[in-house]
């Protein structure tokens, strides 16, 4: 039954979700703007997808925000896809409309994209960057990446393959080289992204730390407000002087969503702040 004279509902659903900081971060949204809305986690069965979405579809939900391990899954679900998320092949964020359809948008690419540029001003165009990993949070990031025209993208992976294949489906938007973890033996790049799920089991992935010989900045797509991530540690017990966790590209993706579904963009720096002083 749809709750229709509710406050308009959203959630982030994944499995596992319970230690989302997203309703944090949405409430903290709707506050600002004076936007009435409820969001909260919801956790459904890895093998139970369409049917726990169709639920909340049916119980009145707005909007949805897809995490770990359902961005493809959700993708193959729309309706209607945005260009990016088309581009991707992978969404965090759907529109359930009242028609009964589903929108689905990527907004995981420009959510590190702003962090990078705007947050932490970490310059792009014309450098070489490295990426670790080759699944899904890659696939939402590489157009946008490639979009800021560095000289190149080298991706590394556990499975060559998989990195090839990812690597053959963006080659129309930039330069993207493939490597095996044990081809990298030098440093020199400007930025590396960690992209592998590798911190989800507090690890990182196998990849020698002569790879922060000369190397600029480092940026774990993964977040911990409680302790510094598996990858950011091991950076700078290595001698990196920068190394960021990714709550930024949280923040700014939550931002985008929260754009796409009232209309009004929330500022994002003040519950950057305040996030990480907790
Ligand atoms: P996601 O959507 O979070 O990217 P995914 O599609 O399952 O999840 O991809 C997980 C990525 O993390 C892959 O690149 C995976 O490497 P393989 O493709 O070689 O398996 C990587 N990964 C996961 N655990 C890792 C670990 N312990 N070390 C290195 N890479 C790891």
């Amino acid at each position: 039954m749809a709750h229709s004279n509710r406050v308009d509902r959203y959630a982030v659903v994944g499995n596992p979700v319970a230690h989302s900081l997203s309703p944090r971060i949405h409430a903290e949204f709707a506050r600002a703007t004076g936007e009435a809305l409820e969001y909260q986690a919801i956790e459904i069965a890895a093998d139970a997808f369409a049917a726990g979405i169709a639920e909340l579809q049916q119980q009145g939900f707005r909007g949805l925000n897809i995490t770990v391990p359902f961005k493809r899954e959700a993708w193959e679900l729309c309706n209607s896809l945005s260009p990016r998320a088309r581009i991707a092949g992978a969404v965090n964020t759907l529109c359930l409309q009242p028609d009964g359809t589903i929108h689905g948008d990527n907004t995981d690419g420009v959510g590190l994209v702003r962090d990078l540029i705007d947050n932490l001003k970490i310059e792009i165009k014309q450098r070489n960057i490295l990426v670790l990993g080759a699944g899904g949070a890659v696939r939402g990031v590489l157009e946008p990446l490639l979009a800021l025209s560095p000289a190149r993208i080298t991706l590394a992976n556990r499975s060559v393959d998989k990195a090839q294949a990812l690597a053959l489906d963006f080659a129309g938007f930039g330069e993207i080289e493939v490597v095996a973890y044990n081809q990298i033996t030098r440093g020199g790049y400007h930025l590396i992204i960690n992209a592998t799920a590798a911190g989800l089991s507090n690890q990182i992935p196998p990849v020698s730390a002569a790879v922060l010989e000369k190397t600029g900045v480092c940026y774990d797509m993964m977040y911990n407000l409680k302790a510094p991530t598996a990858f950011v540690e091991w950076s700078i017990a290595n001698g990196m002087k920068r190394s960021h966790d990714g709550l930024g590209m949280l923040v700014e993706q939550a931002a985008e969503a929260f754009h796409l579904w009232r209309g009004v963009r929330p500022a994002t720096g003040l519950l950057l702040s305040s996030l990480r002083s907790t």
